[in-house]
């Protein structure tokens, strides 16, 4: 390659970071058609109190589509594809309900997920969280707890 053509692709890589740079804050594709077609006849509770896989989430949106929302046949799987990776399965057992119930009153379970903490560490967010105003029980405080400690720990060091 000659230099000129050197300096073209650099130029260019740097016109696409340039515009990748302003795309960034917009909101995802797959979440403007959530807000356009989804929150239409209910808001996101519905959405958020769920953990579901591609296969489940493409049938409830073909369920929705049933009852009236409008999405285009060529948005769906976008939309299942952003449903899937932001409230995809969650492990079973006791304490998910009050996870999916309860954690997901005042924000959603995005940033559970990207945690992995200790049982102590579990407990102080939990604490934090009931300084927040968390309508916990202890029974729930106790059941949810041991939920994440099992299912949200530090990955053993190799
Ligand atoms: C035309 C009205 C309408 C629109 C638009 C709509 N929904 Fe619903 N949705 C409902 C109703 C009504 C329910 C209540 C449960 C029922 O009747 O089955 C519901 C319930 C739900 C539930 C709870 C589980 C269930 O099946 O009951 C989920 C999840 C859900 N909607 C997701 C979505 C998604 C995702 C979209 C966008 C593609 C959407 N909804 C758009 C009417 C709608
Ligand atoms: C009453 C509202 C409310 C409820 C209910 C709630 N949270 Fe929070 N949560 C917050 C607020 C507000 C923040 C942000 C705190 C901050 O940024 O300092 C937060 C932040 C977090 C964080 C990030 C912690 C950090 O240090 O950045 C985690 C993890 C979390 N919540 C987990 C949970 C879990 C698990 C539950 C269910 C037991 C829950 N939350 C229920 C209000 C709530």
């Amino acid at each position: 390659m000659c230099l000129r053509a050197v300096a073209m692709v650099l130029a260019v890589t740097a016109a696409l970071t340039a515009a990748r740079g302003q795309e960034a804050p917009k909101t995802e594709r797959g979440e403007q058609i959530l807000n356009a077609a989804c929150l239409t006849c209910h808001d996101n509770r519905p959405i958020d109190t769920q953990a579901l896989d591609e296969a489940a989430w493409t049938k409830e949106v073909k369920s929705m589509i049933e009852k009236g929302a409008e999405v285009k046949a060529a948005d769906v799987p976008v939309l299942v594809d952003y449903l899937t990776r932001h409230h995809g399965p969650l492990p079973d057992g006791p304490g998910k309900e009050v996870l999916l119930n309860i954690c997901t009153q005042c924000h959603d379970l995005q940033r559970v997920r990207n945690e992995k903490l200790s049982p102590e560490g579990w407990a102080e967010i939990l604490q934090a969280m009931l300084n927040e105003g968390a309508p916990l029980s202890d029974k729930d405080f106790e059941a949810v707890l041991r939920y994440l400690a099992r299912n949200f720990r530090p990955s053993p060091q190799p």
